[in-house]
C-alpha cells in the first residue's frame, strides 16, 4: 500500500472531531450543544469499534493482508472518541459532580452498561503496543483483545436502552455487530466441526 495512505486515513479519522469543532466555532451545534456532542462522540465510538472489528473479516474475505495495519489505529480512535464522549458527560453535562455521576452509574442502567463498555476498552488501549504483544505473548494478547466484542456489545445495549421510541439506529448497529460476531463464530466453529466429523475412525470404510 502506498506510504501516504496511512496519514490520510489518520486525518480522515479526525474528521468527526474537526466537524464538531467547526460546528462549535460557527455556533451550529443545535438547541442542545451538549446533547449534540454526546450523540456525535457516542456514534463515532461505536462506528470505530465496528470498523476495527470488521478489519479481520475484510482482510480474509478480500485477501488483502495490508488491511491489518489499520486495525490498531481504528481501535485507538474508538478509545479516543469514547474519552471525548465520557469527558462531555463528566465535564459539560455533570460538571464533575461525583455524587450525581455515581448515582447515574449505579441507577441508570444505560449509563451502567456504557460505563462497562468504556472500562473494557482501557486495558485494550494500554496493551495495544507491540511491546505489550511481546510481553503478554500472542495467544494471551489475542484472548484479552476479544474484550473488544464485549465493549461493542455494551455500546449497542447502551444505545438501545437510551433511545425512547425509535430503535432504528441501535438496531442497525446491532445487525452489523451480529454479522461480525457470526463470522467469528463460523470461522472458529467450522474447522473444529469438520475435524470432528472427518476424523479417520468416523470416516466410512469403503466396502469392496
Ligand atoms: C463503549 C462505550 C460507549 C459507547 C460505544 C457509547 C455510545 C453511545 C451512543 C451511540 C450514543 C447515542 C448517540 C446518538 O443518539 O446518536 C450514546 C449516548 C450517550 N452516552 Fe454513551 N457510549 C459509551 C459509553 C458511555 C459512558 C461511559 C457514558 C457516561 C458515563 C455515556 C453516556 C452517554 C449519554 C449521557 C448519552 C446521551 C443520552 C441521551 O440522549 O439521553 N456513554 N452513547
Amino acid at each position: 500500500m502506498v506510504r501516504w495512505f496511512k496519514p490520510v486515513v489518520f486525518l480522515a479519522c479526525l474528521g468527526p472531531l474537526a466537524r464538531l469543532g467547526w460546528r462549535a466555532y460557527s455556533h451550529n451545534l443545535g438547541a442542545n450543544p451538549i446533547e449534540f456532542i454526546t450523540h456525535s462522540t457516542g456514534d463515532w465510538t461505536l462506528i470505530f469499534l465496528l470498523v476495527a472489528l470488521a478489519i479481520t473479516p475484510l482482510r480474509k474475505l478480500t485477501g488483502q493482508p495490508w488491511l491489518i495495519r489499520y486495525r490498531r489505529m481504528f481501535g485507538l480512535f474508538a478509545f479516543f472518541y469514547v474519552i471525548l464522549h465520557f469527558m462531555t458527560y463528566i465535564w459539560l453535562d455533570k460538571f464533575f459532580d461525583l455524587h450525581e455521576m455515581l448515582a447515574d452509574v449505579t441507577k441508570r442502567k444505560f449509563i451502567t452498561v456504557g460505563f462497562t463498555g468504556f472500562l473494557l476498552l482501557i486495558p485494550l488501549a494500554i496493551t495495544s503496543t507491540s511491546g505489550w504483544i511481546r510481553r503478554l505473548g500472542g495467544k494471551r494478547w489475542q484472548a484479552l483483545h476479544r474484550l473488544i466484542y464485549c465493549s461493542a456489545l455494551a455500546g449497542v445495549i447502551h444505545y438501545w436502552w437510551l433511545v425512547k421510541a425509535d430503535i432504528h439506529k441501535p438496531l442497525e448497529y446491532a445487525v452489523v455487530l451480529g454479522l461480525l460476531l457470526g463470522y467469528r463464530i463460523v470461522v472458529w466453529v467450522g474447522p473444529r466441526f469438520a475435524h470432528k466429523t472427518l476424523t479417520p475412525n468416523r470416516l466410512e470404510v469403503p466396502s469392496h
